[in-house]
Protein backbone atom coordinates (compact mmCIF):
# COMPACT_ATOMS: atom_id res chain seq x y z
CA UNK A 1 0.00 0.00 0.00
CA UNK A 2 1.22 3.38 -0.44
CA UNK A 3 0.28 7.09 0.92
CA UNK A 4 0.08 8.95 -2.02
CA UNK A 5 2.84 11.90 -2.46
CA UNK A 6 2.04 14.48 -0.62
CA UNK A 7 3.07 18.00 -1.26
CA UNK A 8 5.83 19.08 1.22
CA UNK A 9 4.52 23.06 1.03
CA UNK A 10 1.16 21.61 1.74
CA UNK A 11 1.84 19.91 4.54
CA UNK A 12 3.89 23.05 6.28
CA UNK A 13 0.95 25.39 5.64
CA UNK A 14 -1.67 22.56 7.43
CA UNK A 15 0.58 23.00 10.01
CA UNK A 16 0.09 26.52 10.09
CA UNK A 17 -3.61 25.68 10.86
CA UNK A 18 -4.18 25.52 14.76
CA UNK A 19 -7.51 25.81 14.56
CA UNK A 20 -7.99 23.08 11.77
CA UNK A 21 -5.82 20.66 14.05
CA UNK A 22 -7.85 21.40 17.16
CA UNK A 23 -11.05 20.68 15.23
CA UNK A 24 -10.00 17.52 14.50
CA UNK A 25 -7.70 16.40 17.74
CA UNK A 26 -10.44 14.31 20.62
CA UNK A 27 -9.19 15.30 24.03
CA UNK A 28 -7.51 11.61 24.35
CA UNK A 29 -5.58 12.24 20.95
CA UNK A 30 -4.87 15.60 22.04
CA UNK A 31 -2.95 14.36 25.52
CA UNK A 32 -0.92 11.75 23.49
CA UNK A 33 0.80 14.97 21.78
CA UNK A 34 4.61 15.42 24.02
CA UNK A 35 4.90 18.50 21.96
CA UNK A 36 3.43 22.05 22.13
CA UNK A 37 1.49 22.36 19.30
CA UNK A 38 4.11 21.93 16.55
CA UNK A 39 5.87 25.24 17.57
CA UNK A 40 8.89 22.97 18.15
CA UNK A 41 11.11 21.34 15.48
CA UNK A 42 14.71 20.62 14.28
CA UNK A 43 16.71 22.58 12.04
CA UNK A 44 19.62 21.21 10.13
CA UNK A 45 21.55 23.42 12.52
CA UNK A 46 20.21 21.55 15.55
CA UNK A 47 21.60 18.61 13.30
CA UNK A 48 25.12 20.14 12.67
CA UNK A 49 25.24 20.94 16.51
CA UNK A 50 24.68 16.83 16.66
CA UNK A 51 27.30 16.11 14.41
CA UNK A 52 30.20 18.21 16.45
CA UNK A 53 28.44 16.33 19.64
CA UNK A 54 29.15 12.71 18.46
CA UNK A 55 32.08 13.63 16.58
CA UNK A 56 33.81 10.21 18.77
CA UNK A 57 34.31 7.04 16.57
CA UNK A 58 34.21 4.64 20.03
CA UNK A 59 30.62 6.01 20.50
CA UNK A 60 28.90 6.25 16.82
CA UNK A 61 31.12 5.00 13.74
CA UNK A 62 31.02 5.94 10.36
CA UNK A 63 29.27 3.46 8.68
CA UNK A 64 30.01 1.20 5.03
CA UNK A 65 27.95 1.68 1.38
CA UNK A 66 27.67 -1.39 -0.11
CA UNK A 67 26.47 -1.71 -3.95
CA UNK A 68 24.49 -4.66 -4.08
CA UNK A 69 23.92 -5.96 -8.33
CA UNK A 70 21.56 -8.13 -6.96
CA UNK A 71 19.24 -6.19 -5.85
CA UNK A 72 19.67 -4.05 -9.24
CA UNK A 73 18.53 -6.85 -11.07
CA UNK A 74 15.52 -7.28 -9.20
CA UNK A 75 14.04 -3.90 -9.17
CA UNK A 76 15.85 -2.07 -12.12
CA UNK A 77 16.98 0.59 -10.49
CA UNK A 78 20.78 1.71 -11.66
CA UNK A 79 22.52 1.45 -8.21
CA UNK A 80 21.56 0.11 -5.17
CA UNK A 81 23.62 1.53 -2.26
CA UNK A 82 22.94 -0.27 1.11
CA UNK A 83 23.57 2.14 3.77
CA UNK A 84 24.90 -0.68 6.68
CA UNK A 85 24.14 1.38 9.58
CA UNK A 86 22.92 -2.00 11.62
CA UNK A 87 27.14 -1.84 11.93
CA UNK A 88 26.90 1.16 14.30
CA UNK A 89 27.68 0.24 17.85
CA UNK A 90 24.94 -1.54 19.65
CA UNK A 91 23.90 -2.51 16.47
CA UNK A 92 21.49 0.41 15.08
CA UNK A 93 21.51 3.95 15.10
CA UNK A 94 20.11 4.71 17.93
CA UNK A 95 23.58 5.91 20.27
CA UNK A 96 22.99 8.48 17.46
CA UNK A 97 19.90 10.56 19.40
CA UNK A 98 20.80 9.33 22.82
CA UNK A 99 24.52 10.13 22.73
CA UNK A 100 23.20 13.78 21.60
CA UNK A 101 20.15 14.20 24.18
CA UNK A 102 22.53 13.14 27.14
CA UNK A 103 25.21 15.33 26.01
CA UNK A 104 22.88 18.63 25.32
CA UNK A 105 21.78 18.13 28.59
CA UNK A 106 25.14 18.05 30.34
CA UNK A 107 25.70 21.38 28.28
CA UNK A 108 22.75 22.93 30.00
CA UNK A 109 22.38 21.90 33.79
CA UNK A 110 24.36 18.17 34.97
CA UNK A 111 22.13 15.36 35.01
CA UNK A 112 23.16 13.11 37.18
CA UNK A 113 20.74 10.33 36.13
CA UNK A 114 18.82 9.69 32.71
CA UNK A 115 16.08 6.92 32.39
CA UNK A 116 14.49 5.28 29.41
CA UNK A 117 11.95 2.89 28.73
CA UNK A 118 12.17 0.59 25.76
CA UNK A 119 12.47 -2.79 24.16
CA UNK A 120 15.23 -2.80 22.02
CA UNK A 121 17.73 -0.42 20.33
CA UNK A 122 16.88 2.26 22.45
CA UNK A 123 17.53 0.63 25.41
CA UNK A 124 20.87 -0.34 24.03
CA UNK A 125 21.74 3.02 22.83
CA UNK A 126 20.43 4.95 26.04
CA UNK A 127 23.04 2.85 28.17
CA UNK A 128 25.83 3.07 26.17
CA UNK A 129 25.85 6.69 25.26
CA UNK A 130 25.52 7.72 29.48
CA UNK A 131 27.53 5.33 30.14
CA UNK A 132 30.34 6.62 27.90
CA UNK A 133 29.31 10.36 29.36
CA UNK A 134 29.63 9.11 33.02
CA UNK A 135 25.91 9.20 33.50
CA UNK A 136 23.64 6.80 35.03
CA UNK A 137 21.33 5.19 33.33
CA UNK A 138 17.58 2.65 34.39
CA UNK A 139 16.28 1.51 31.32
CA UNK A 140 12.53 -0.04 32.11
CA UNK A 141 12.15 -2.74 30.23
CA UNK A 142 8.92 -5.11 29.99
CA UNK A 143 9.21 -8.16 31.30
CA UNK A 144 8.49 -9.55 28.20
CA UNK A 145 11.75 -8.29 26.36
CA UNK A 146 14.06 -10.98 24.96
CA UNK A 147 17.02 -12.09 27.45
CA UNK A 148 19.53 -11.11 24.88
CA UNK A 149 18.54 -7.71 24.64
CA UNK A 150 18.52 -7.22 28.50
CA UNK A 151 21.93 -8.88 29.26
CA UNK A 152 23.26 -6.27 25.91
CA UNK A 153 21.90 -3.56 27.44
CA UNK A 154 23.38 -4.27 31.33
CA UNK A 155 26.66 -4.96 29.34
CA UNK A 156 26.53 -1.10 28.35
CA UNK A 157 26.91 -0.65 32.19
CA UNK A 158 23.14 0.64 32.16
CA UNK A 159 20.53 -1.21 35.23
CA UNK A 160 17.77 -2.89 33.93
CA UNK A 161 14.08 -2.96 35.74
CA UNK A 162 12.08 -5.16 34.36
CA UNK A 163 8.53 -3.95 34.60
CA UNK A 164 5.31 -4.81 33.00
CA UNK A 165 4.07 -6.82 30.47
CA UNK A 166 3.86 -4.47 27.37
CA UNK A 167 6.02 -1.51 26.51
CA UNK A 168 3.17 0.71 27.79
CA UNK A 169 3.25 -0.49 31.53
CA UNK A 170 7.43 -0.03 31.13
CA UNK A 171 6.45 3.39 29.83
CA UNK A 172 4.28 4.25 33.02
CA UNK A 173 6.79 2.92 35.50
CA UNK A 174 9.97 5.09 33.59
CA UNK A 175 7.76 7.98 33.85
CA UNK A 176 7.05 7.60 37.45
CA UNK A 177 10.68 7.23 38.23
CA UNK A 178 11.42 10.12 36.48
CA UNK A 179 8.37 11.91 38.89
CA UNK A 180 9.97 10.77 41.71
CA UNK A 181 13.66 11.43 41.09
CA UNK A 182 15.46 14.59 39.12
CA UNK A 183 16.32 11.74 36.15
CA UNK A 184 15.90 13.43 33.12
CA UNK A 185 13.72 10.90 30.51
CA UNK A 186 15.25 10.60 27.27
CA UNK A 187 12.60 9.53 24.62
CA UNK A 188 12.96 7.22 21.79
CA UNK A 189 11.85 9.73 19.26
CA UNK A 190 9.77 12.72 20.50
CA UNK A 191 12.64 14.86 21.51
CA UNK A 192 14.26 17.21 18.82
CA UNK A 193 17.79 16.23 20.10
CA UNK A 194 16.97 12.45 19.55
CA UNK A 195 15.72 13.89 16.09
CA UNK A 196 18.84 16.08 15.36
CA UNK A 197 21.23 12.86 16.46
CA UNK A 198 19.92 10.58 14.64
CA UNK A 199 20.03 13.40 11.55
CA UNK A 200 23.60 12.95 11.65
CA UNK A 201 23.04 9.24 10.34
CA UNK A 202 21.15 11.80 6.96
CA UNK A 203 23.99 14.00 7.15
CA UNK A 204 26.74 10.73 6.57
CA UNK A 205 24.39 9.46 3.88
CA UNK A 206 24.71 12.33 1.92
CA UNK A 207 28.05 12.51 2.10
CA UNK A 208 28.17 8.86 0.90
CA UNK A 209 26.60 9.34 -2.22
CA UNK A 210 25.61 12.77 -3.21
CA UNK A 211 23.88 11.76 -6.62
CA UNK A 212 21.38 9.50 -4.81
CA UNK A 213 17.99 9.76 -6.31
CA UNK A 214 15.81 8.03 -3.85
CA UNK A 215 16.83 7.28 0.19
CA UNK A 216 14.52 4.81 1.90
CA UNK A 217 14.04 5.32 5.42
CA UNK A 218 12.16 2.70 8.12
CA UNK A 219 9.63 4.81 10.27
CA UNK A 220 8.35 3.83 13.60
CA UNK A 221 8.13 6.94 15.97
CA UNK A 222 9.49 8.59 13.13
CA UNK A 223 12.70 10.35 14.82
CA UNK A 224 14.78 8.75 12.32
CA UNK A 225 12.98 10.07 8.65
CA UNK A 226 12.78 13.05 10.83
CA UNK A 227 16.34 13.83 11.30
CA UNK A 228 17.51 12.03 7.75
CA UNK A 229 14.93 13.88 6.37
CA UNK A 230 15.85 17.53 7.54
CA UNK A 231 19.46 16.84 6.62
CA UNK A 232 18.58 15.97 3.18
CA UNK A 233 16.87 18.82 2.62
CA UNK A 234 19.52 20.74 3.31
CA UNK A 235 22.01 19.04 1.21
CA UNK A 236 20.46 17.18 -1.20
CA UNK A 237 17.29 18.84 -1.72
CA UNK A 238 16.05 17.12 -4.99
CA UNK A 239 16.79 13.44 -3.38
CA UNK A 240 13.00 11.97 -2.83
CA UNK A 241 12.88 10.84 0.96
CA UNK A 242 10.88 7.85 0.99
CA UNK A 243 9.51 6.37 4.25
CA UNK A 244 8.72 2.67 5.04
CA UNK A 245 6.37 1.55 7.58
CA UNK A 246 4.99 -2.55 8.79
CA UNK A 247 1.84 -2.56 7.22
CA UNK A 248 0.60 -4.11 10.92
CA UNK A 249 1.88 -0.70 12.63
CA UNK A 250 1.63 2.15 9.90
CA UNK A 251 0.20 4.80 11.66
CA UNK A 252 1.47 7.71 8.82
CA UNK A 253 -0.31 7.42 6.57
CA UNK A 254 -3.57 7.76 8.17
CA UNK A 255 -2.20 11.06 10.50
CA UNK A 256 -0.76 12.85 7.03
CA UNK A 257 -4.38 12.01 5.94
CA UNK A 258 -5.84 13.58 9.28
CA UNK A 259 -2.87 15.57 9.89
CA UNK A 260 -2.46 14.89 13.60
CA UNK A 261 -0.86 11.64 14.91
CA UNK A 262 -2.62 8.69 14.98
CA UNK A 263 -2.40 5.82 17.55
CA UNK A 264 -3.06 2.02 16.92
CA UNK A 265 -4.42 0.06 19.65
CA UNK A 266 -2.71 -3.03 19.10
CA UNK A 267 0.13 -3.84 16.04
CA UNK A 268 1.25 -6.99 13.97
CA UNK A 269 4.62 -6.89 12.67
CA UNK A 270 7.59 -9.11 12.85
CA UNK A 271 9.94 -5.71 12.92
CA UNK A 272 9.53 -4.79 16.70
CA UNK A 273 11.68 -1.68 15.91
CA UNK A 274 9.14 -0.50 13.95
CA UNK A 275 6.09 -1.61 15.77
CA UNK A 276 5.76 1.70 17.78
CA UNK A 277 2.07 2.28 16.96
CA UNK A 278 2.45 5.80 16.80
CA UNK A 279 4.22 9.12 15.90
CA UNK A 280 4.53 12.35 17.54
CA UNK A 281 2.87 16.02 16.79
CA UNK A 282 7.11 16.58 16.48
CA UNK A 283 7.84 14.08 13.81
CA UNK A 284 4.51 14.60 11.99
CA UNK A 285 5.08 18.11 10.96
CA UNK A 286 8.49 16.92 9.87
CA UNK A 287 7.50 14.28 7.72
CA UNK A 288 4.78 16.78 6.22
CA UNK A 289 7.40 18.91 5.72
CA UNK A 290 10.11 16.61 3.89
CA UNK A 291 8.97 13.25 3.00
CA UNK A 292 8.13 12.70 -0.27
CA UNK A 293 6.22 9.55 0.21
CA UNK A 294 5.23 6.59 2.94
CA UNK A 295 4.76 3.58 1.26
CA UNK A 296 4.18 -0.27 3.79
CA UNK A 297 5.55 -3.62 3.57
CA UNK A 298 3.63 -6.81 5.20
CA UNK A 299 5.59 -9.54 7.30
CA UNK A 300 5.96 -11.65 4.56
CA UNK A 301 8.02 -9.07 2.51
CA UNK A 302 10.15 -8.55 5.32
CA UNK A 303 10.86 -11.68 5.88
CA UNK A 304 11.82 -12.85 2.57
CA UNK A 305 13.82 -9.15 2.76
CA UNK A 306 15.90 -10.20 5.71
CA UNK A 307 16.01 -13.67 3.85
CA UNK A 308 17.46 -11.57 1.14
CA UNK A 309 19.95 -9.42 2.57
CA UNK A 310 21.53 -12.44 4.03
CA UNK A 311 22.18 -14.63 1.15
CA UNK A 312 22.72 -12.52 -1.65
CA UNK A 313 24.32 -9.30 0.36
CA UNK A 314 26.25 -11.14 3.11
CA UNK A 315 24.32 -8.67 5.54
CA UNK A 316 22.06 -9.96 9.03
CA UNK A 317 20.20 -7.36 9.37
CA UNK A 318 16.95 -7.35 11.94
CA UNK A 319 13.02 -6.69 10.45
CA UNK A 320 13.30 -3.07 10.44
CA UNK A 321 16.44 -2.68 9.49
CA UNK A 322 15.09 -4.79 6.05
CA UNK A 323 12.16 -2.86 5.63
CA UNK A 324 13.69 -0.42 3.22
CA UNK A 325 14.61 -2.98 1.06
CA UNK A 326 11.37 -4.64 1.00
CA UNK A 327 10.49 -1.59 -0.34
CA UNK A 328 12.20 -1.19 -2.88
CA UNK A 329 11.19 -4.85 -4.10
CA UNK A 330 7.74 -3.93 -3.59
CA UNK A 331 5.67 -2.28 -6.60
CA UNK A 332 4.56 0.03 -4.72
CA UNK A 333 7.87 1.73 -5.02
CA UNK A 334 9.19 2.60 -8.50
CA UNK A 335 12.99 3.13 -8.60
CA UNK A 336 14.12 2.01 -12.10
CA UNK A 337 16.91 3.53 -13.32
CA UNK A 338 17.82 5.72 -10.25
CA UNK A 339 20.63 5.12 -7.51
CA UNK A 340 18.54 4.41 -4.53
CA UNK A 341 20.00 4.23 -0.76
CA UNK A 342 17.65 2.15 1.42
CA UNK A 343 18.68 2.08 5.09
CA UNK A 344 19.81 -0.63 6.76
CA UNK A 345 19.27 0.62 10.01
CA UNK A 346 19.19 -2.00 12.92
CA UNK A 347 21.15 -6.05 13.39
CA UNK A 348 19.22 -6.82 16.39
CA UNK A 349 17.67 -10.18 14.93
CA UNK A 350 16.85 -12.30 18.00
CA UNK A 351 17.56 -15.56 16.67
CA UNK A 352 14.03 -17.16 17.51
CA UNK A 353 12.84 -14.82 15.18
CA UNK A 354 15.59 -15.64 12.91
CA UNK A 355 14.22 -18.92 12.82
CA UNK A 356 10.07 -17.85 12.29
CA UNK A 357 11.36 -15.98 9.39
CA UNK A 358 13.71 -18.82 7.85
CA UNK A 359 10.50 -20.99 7.88
CA UNK A 360 8.23 -17.99 6.73
CA UNK A 361 10.12 -17.41 3.73
CA UNK A 362 11.57 -20.72 2.74
CA UNK A 363 7.76 -22.11 3.34
CA UNK A 364 6.68 -19.02 0.63
CA UNK A 365 10.16 -19.70 -1.55
CA UNK A 366 8.45 -23.75 -1.72
CA UNK A 367 11.76 -24.65 -0.24
CA UNK A 368 10.03 -26.52 2.73
CA UNK A 369 7.00 -28.86 1.13
CA UNK A 370 4.95 -30.34 3.19
CA UNK A 371 3.03 -33.30 1.08
CA UNK A 372 0.12 -35.50 2.12
CA UNK A 373 -0.07 -38.78 -0.19
CA UNK A 374 -3.13 -40.59 -0.26
CA UNK A 375 -1.59 -44.42 -0.12
CA UNK A 376 -3.06 -48.05 1.00
CA UNK A 377 -1.99 -48.61 4.31
CA UNK A 378 0.34 -51.82 3.69
CA UNK A 379 4.27 -52.35 4.47
CA UNK A 380 6.82 -50.75 2.15
CA UNK A 381 4.35 -48.23 0.88
CA UNK A 382 6.18 -45.50 3.08
CA UNK A 383 9.88 -46.56 0.97
CA UNK A 384 8.60 -46.22 -2.03
CA UNK A 385 7.62 -43.15 -1.83
CA UNK A 386 10.23 -41.95 0.06
CA UNK A 387 12.62 -43.19 -2.75
CA UNK A 388 10.94 -41.65 -5.07
CA UNK A 389 11.39 -37.95 -3.33
CA UNK A 390 15.15 -39.30 -2.83
CA UNK A 391 15.48 -39.91 -6.50
CA UNK A 392 15.15 -36.36 -7.11
CA UNK A 393 17.55 -35.36 -4.97
CA UNK A 394 15.46 -33.85 -1.85
CA UNK A 395 15.72 -34.22 1.52
CA UNK A 396 12.87 -35.38 3.80
CA UNK A 397 13.02 -33.79 7.31
CA UNK A 398 10.19 -34.89 8.65
CA UNK A 399 7.32 -38.32 7.48
CA UNK A 400 4.32 -39.35 9.85
CA UNK A 401 1.55 -41.52 9.39
CA UNK A 402 -2.04 -40.10 9.52
CA UNK A 403 -4.75 -42.63 10.25
CA UNK A 404 -7.13 -41.06 12.08
CA UNK A 405 -9.01 -38.82 9.81
CA UNK A 406 -12.86 -39.24 8.72
CA UNK A 407 -12.44 -38.94 5.23
CA UNK A 408 -10.08 -41.62 5.00
CA UNK A 409 -11.27 -45.32 4.86
CA UNK A 410 -10.67 -48.78 6.55
CA UNK A 411 -6.98 -49.44 5.22
CA UNK A 412 -5.92 -45.81 3.78
CA UNK A 413 -3.84 -43.86 5.46
CA UNK A 414 -2.22 -40.51 4.98
CA UNK A 415 1.76 -40.17 4.48
CA UNK A 416 2.96 -36.59 5.52
CA UNK A 417 6.66 -35.45 4.39
CA UNK A 418 8.38 -32.56 5.21
CA UNK A 419 10.56 -32.27 2.39
CA UNK A 420 13.44 -29.67 1.79
CA UNK A 421 13.82 -28.61 -2.35
CA UNK A 422 15.89 -26.11 -4.41
CA UNK A 423 12.95 -24.28 -4.70
CA UNK A 424 9.60 -23.90 -6.69
CA UNK A 425 10.75 -25.85 -9.95
CA UNK A 426 12.22 -28.57 -8.20
CA UNK A 427 9.14 -28.99 -5.65
CA UNK A 428 7.04 -29.43 -8.75
CA UNK A 429 9.38 -32.22 -9.98
CA UNK A 430 8.60 -34.04 -6.77
CA UNK A 431 5.05 -33.56 -6.61
CA UNK A 432 4.84 -34.74 -10.08
CA UNK A 433 6.66 -37.66 -10.07
CA UNK A 434 4.44 -38.89 -6.57
CA UNK A 435 1.14 -38.29 -8.74
CA UNK A 436 2.85 -40.38 -11.36
CA UNK A 437 3.28 -43.23 -9.86
CA UNK A 438 -0.41 -43.10 -9.06
CA UNK A 439 -0.58 -41.41 -5.32
CA UNK A 440 -3.37 -38.91 -4.86
CA UNK A 441 -1.17 -35.86 -3.41
CA UNK A 442 -1.87 -32.31 -2.12
CA UNK A 443 0.75 -29.73 -1.25
CA UNK A 444 -0.48 -28.63 2.23
CA UNK A 445 1.73 -25.82 3.14
CA UNK A 446 0.02 -24.06 -0.36
CA UNK A 447 -3.21 -25.26 -0.60
CA UNK A 448 -3.10 -24.19 -4.69
CA UNK A 449 -0.43 -26.72 -5.68
CA UNK A 450 -1.19 -25.26 -9.43
CA UNK A 451 1.07 -22.03 -7.82
CA UNK A 452 3.92 -24.37 -7.98
CA UNK A 453 3.69 -24.84 -11.63
CA UNK A 454 4.06 -21.10 -12.32
CA UNK A 455 5.57 -19.23 -9.50
CA UNK A 456 8.60 -18.69 -10.57
CA UNK A 457 11.03 -17.89 -7.14
CA UNK A 458 10.83 -14.74 -6.33
CA UNK A 459 14.21 -14.29 -4.60
C1 LIG B 1 16.24 -0.88 13.92
C2 LIG B 1 15.28 0.24 13.97
N1 LIG B 1 14.92 0.82 12.82
C3 LIG B 1 14.05 1.83 12.79
C4 LIG B 1 13.49 2.33 13.94
C5 LIG B 1 12.51 3.45 13.86
O1 LIG B 1 13.00 4.63 14.40
P1 LIG B 1 11.97 5.76 14.78
O2 LIG B 1 11.15 5.24 15.94
O3 LIG B 1 12.80 6.91 15.17
O4 LIG B 1 11.14 6.00 13.59
C6 LIG B 1 13.85 1.77 15.19
C7 LIG B 1 13.29 2.26 16.42
O5 LIG B 1 13.44 1.69 17.48
C8 LIG B 1 14.78 0.70 15.20
O6 LIG B 1 15.16 0.13 16.35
Amino acid sequence: MTAPPHDRRRGRDRLAADGERDRLATDGERDQLATDGGSVTVTFADVEAAAERIDDPTVVKPTPVERSTSLEEMTGADRVMLKLEHLQWTGSFKTRGAYNKIRACLETGDPDHVVAASAGNHAQGVALAATTLGVDATIVMPTTAPQTKVDATRGYGASVELVGQDFQAAMAYAQELVAETDAEFVHAFDDPEIVAGQGTLGIEMCEDVPEADTIVVPIGGGGLISGIATAVAELSPETRVVGVQATGAATVPDSLEKGIPQTLESVDTIADGIATGGISELTLSIIERHVDEVVTVTNGEIADAILLLMERAKQVVEGAGAASVAAIRSDDLDVAGETVMPLLCGGNLDMTMLRTVLVHALTRRRQILRLRVHIEDRPGKMAEISSLIADHDANIQTVRHDRALEDLDVGEAYLIFQVETSGAQHARRIVDAIAESGYPVDVINHPDVNVLATDADRA
